[in-house]
């Protein structure tokens, strides 16, 4: 059994990437785990706060990194870049410099828009992030016009796009190999 700490970077209640990331565990490979870790909690990076005792969001954030077998970003694209609270987790997680928990993680990462770039500047960007934090981000799929890809189905969340479906399923399938 594998599992996989989940975290949407949007905080809105109607996110569409919330939504996909709720999906995810009817695409994941069988012995497959998929635990969300809500960040709309997390306070913004503060060095003041990072003292050995930081806030016990933060230090449950760490500890369920640590546990991981692997970790999925679902993230919405926001001017073209990583949103704020994306970034602002993963700085958290890059914590103490060299020790933090978020290193020599594989992750996936699935960037979810409606917007005319489909995501591909964030995907990019936070790839790159990840990979100067000497993780392997094992698959980066951007999802565009994502409001058409999901449906409720029985009351749960579904990708409705079979090559969006299968794109994310080949994803999950190399994390857990
Ligand atoms: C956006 N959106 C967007 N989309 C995109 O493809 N490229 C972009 O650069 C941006 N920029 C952007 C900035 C800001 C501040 C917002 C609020 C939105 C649109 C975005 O894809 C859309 O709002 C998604 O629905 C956001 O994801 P959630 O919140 O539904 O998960």
């Amino acid at each position: 059994m594998s599992t996989f700490l989940a975290i949407s970077g949007s905080l809105r209640a109607a996110s569409l990437n919330t939504r996909l990331l709720q999906a995810l565990p009817a695409l994941a490979p069988n012995g497959v785990h998929i635990v969300q870790f809500d960040i709309s909690d997390v306070p913004l990076y503060n060095q003041d706060l990072d003292d050995e005792n930081p806030p016990a969001v933060v230090a449950a954030l760490r500890s369920a990194v640590q546990e991981a077998d692997g970790i999925i970003f679902v993230t919405p694209e926001h001017n073209h870049a990583i949103p704020a609270a994306t970034k602002n987790v993963v700085d958290w997680m890059s914590r103490p410099y060299n020790q933090g928990h978020l290193r020599q993680k594989k992750i996936a990462l699935f960037v979810g828009s409606v917007g005319p770039t489909s995501g591909t500047h964030c995907l990019a960007h936070t790839k790159d992030l990840l990979e100067l934090l000497d993780n392997t981000v094992v698959c980066a799929v951007t999802v565009g016009a994502l409001h058409e890809k999901l449906a409720l189905v029985d009351g749960v969340e579904t990708v409705s796009d079979s090559d969006t479906a299968q794109q994310i399923q080949a994803g999950l399938a190399a994390l857990s190999s």
